[in-house]
């Protein structure tokens, strides 16, 4: 090689080049991020969408959107209800959407209640999303070549371990085993063992609970980077639920999911032939059920297993709204420490955008970025 010193600058070049445009710009440094900047094509973000006029129960298997096998290239990641909208063809199939694109498939396929799926979107689009673009992928594993180990803010969408992705999973590893966002078959099995033992056959609240701590004990027990500090603590008990809130056919609506119904959605993004929505919106409905089975307080592993310990500066159940301004204060805002120009707008539309979720809550807005 005989300009040794040109070879940084065209292995960069690769890696700019292979910047997929739903790949957050969370943690990239100022020189990178002026060079992939001019190659995104920036989109101003639509009004998130409104409640469903009328969420009655309903046919959502339908002709217009039946279930497909994946292609090369499909995108899917560790959350069986995007997963299968996407699979279903309420959002892309290839598992790239904006958020307003989640949020509609969200409430039109599952009937999620509208200020929680603008809540959980937002949210997960902020840390995990591309602010630029308005695009966020339901969870890529794209390595980017480049120089350097892959940042892991480019390899990521939702599979991007601590900011939304989180440990104790039901049907996922954790993130310290490597591979926190496939469907485990030693898991789902527990699962279903569960669900023998405490629903006789069926997932319910009584098993959820049980299956919930359970889980919390074999993270605390096997993995030494155990994290359960908010807002994987809130997720961890709210997904818990979620396969009772929306897996269960809306007809039935007996709070009991059968495992044949629960495979088809964790392992294969598919819904049950002829599956009908719940009648009318959920949300996290059961959740302190499951809570105060095993209260468990937000905590974390000190590097060794079994060494779990409370962190009293976690947001908890009696301080949600501390969940919404760490996650903004801390979590956003060490993500894009001094953002400016168009990323600094659309970070503060997409925070306005998350605050409404919160609407009616009680809770204060907070404006890292100041107002505009
Ligand atoms: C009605 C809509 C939804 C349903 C039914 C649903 C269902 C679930 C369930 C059951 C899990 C737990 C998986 C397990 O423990 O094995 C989960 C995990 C997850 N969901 Fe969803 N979800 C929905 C919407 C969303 C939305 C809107 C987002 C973000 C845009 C999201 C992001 C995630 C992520 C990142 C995880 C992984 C958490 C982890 O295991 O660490 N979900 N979801
Ligand atoms: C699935 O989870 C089990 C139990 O945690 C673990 O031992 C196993 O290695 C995982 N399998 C895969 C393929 O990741
Ligand atoms: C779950 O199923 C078991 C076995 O049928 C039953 O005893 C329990 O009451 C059920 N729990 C709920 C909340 O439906
Ligand atoms: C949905 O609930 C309403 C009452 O709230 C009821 O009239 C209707 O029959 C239910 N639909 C289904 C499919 O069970
Ligand atoms: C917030 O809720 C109030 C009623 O509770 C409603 O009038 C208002 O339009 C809502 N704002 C947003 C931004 O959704
Ligand atoms: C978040 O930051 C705002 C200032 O932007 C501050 O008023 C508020 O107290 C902070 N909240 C927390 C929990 O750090």
């Amino acid at each position: 090689m005989k300009h040794p010193s040109l070879l940084p600058a065209l292995v960069f070049a690769a890696r700019v080049i292979a910047f997929p445009s739903y790949a957050s710009l969370a943690g990239l440094s100022e020189r990178e991020f002026e060079s992939i900047l001019p190659t995104l094509e920036y989109r101003e973000p639509a009004l998130p969408p409104g409640p469903q006029k009328d969420p009655s129960a309903k046919l959502v298997n339908d002709k217009a959107h039946p279930w497909k096998p994946l292609r090369r290239g499909d995108i899917r990641g560790p959350c069986p209800g995007l997963n299968t909208l996407a699979s279903h063809g309420y959002l892309p199939r290839n598992g790239v959407a904006t958020p307003v694109q989640i949020i509609n498939a969200i409430q039109e396929g599952f009937n999620m209640e509208n200020s929680l799926a603008i809540f959980v979107t937002y949210g997960a689009h902020l840390v995990d999303g591309n602010l630029i673009t308005d695009l966020l992928s339901i969870g890529h594993k794209t390595p980017v070549t480049g120089p350097d180990p892959p940042h892991p803010a480019i390899v990521g969408g939702l599979n991007t371990h601590a900011v939304f992705e989180g440990d104790a999973s039901m049907t996922r590893g954790d993130d310290f085993f490597g591979n926190n966002h496939d469907f485990n078959a030693t898991l789902f099995d527990q699962f279903v063992d569960f669900s023998n033992r405490f629903g006789a056959g069926k997932y319910n609240l009584t098993v959820a609970a049980e299956l919930r701590f359970k889980r919390i004990q074999d993270s605390i027990g096997t993995n030494p980077q155990f994290s359960f500090v908010s807002p994987r603590y809130f997720t961890a008990y709210a997904e818990s639920v979620f396969p009772i809130n929306f897996f269960i056919d809306g007809r039935r609506n007996d709070g009991q999911l059968d495992m044949d119904a629960a495979r088809g959605f964790f392992q294969f993004s598919r819904m049950p032939d002829g599956f009908f929505r719940p009648n009318g919106t959920r949300s996290t409905e059961g959740l302190d059920q499951v809570f105060l089975a095993h209260p468990m307080q937000p905590g974390a592993n000190l590097g060794q297993v079994n060494s779990y310990t409370l962190d009293p500066t976690s947001a908890d159940f009696s301080t949600f709204c501390l969940l919404y301004e760490n996650f903004v204060n801390e979590t956003v805002k060490g993500l894009y420490p001094n953002p400016t120009g168009k990323l600094r707008k659309a970070l503060n539309t997409n925070l306005d955008f998350f605050f409404q979720g919160l609407n009616g809550s009680g809770c204060e807005q907070v404006f890292p970025y100041g107002r505009d």
